[in-house]
């Protein structure tokens, strides 16, 4: 099992708990491989308001992303908000969306395959959209 932790500066607000029940200061990434299946993980992302638009959430999900593939992960899941496009707009820029699936009171489940990483997506500049490398691994 492996859990990815990409903490950043705290901020000095108090922290928040988002709809996944992750508590940031400034931002938080995790990554959970799935105990059943070891190249599935779940991925969450939350930035605190006053960081979000400055292209922190895209950074965290590149990094997050290349980690994962490194540690041999090659699909994730994410449950959200039905609504919740900002995240759905991360996801894409990582992966090729494999399923969706409804769930209680709003919140979907998706599953999404990793994109190869290559070195000019992982190091993009925050909020810049670099090229996508897909694969077939
Ligand atoms: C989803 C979430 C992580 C996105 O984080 P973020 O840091 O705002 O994401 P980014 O800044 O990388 O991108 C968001 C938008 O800001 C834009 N942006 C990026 N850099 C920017 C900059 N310097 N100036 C202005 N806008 C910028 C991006 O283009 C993107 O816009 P778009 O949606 O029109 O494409 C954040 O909204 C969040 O934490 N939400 C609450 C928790 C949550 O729902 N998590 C997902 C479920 S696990």
């Amino acid at each position: 099992m492996i859990n990815h932790h990409n903490g950043l500066p705290a901020s000095r607000r108090k922290g928040r708990t988002d709809p996944c029940g992750v508590t940031t200061k400034s931002a938080v990434a995790r990554c959970i491989r799935d105990t059943a299946d070891g190249g599935l993980a779940e991925v969450a992302i939350a930035v605190a308001e006053d960081w979000q638009h400055h292209g922190l959430g895209e950074l965290l999900i590149r990094v997050l992303a290349r980690s994962a593939w490194d540690a041999g992960i090659r699909c994730w899941n994410a449950t959200l908000f039905t609504n919740n496009n900002a995240m759905r707009k991360l996801l894409e820029l990582v992966g090729e969306k494999q399923s969706e699936q409804s769930e209680d009171a709003g919140v979907v489940g998706l599953v999404y395959r990793l994109f190869l990483p290559s070195l000019a997506r992982a190091e993009g500049h925050p909020g810049q959209r670099s090229q996508r490398v897909e694969t077939g691994n």
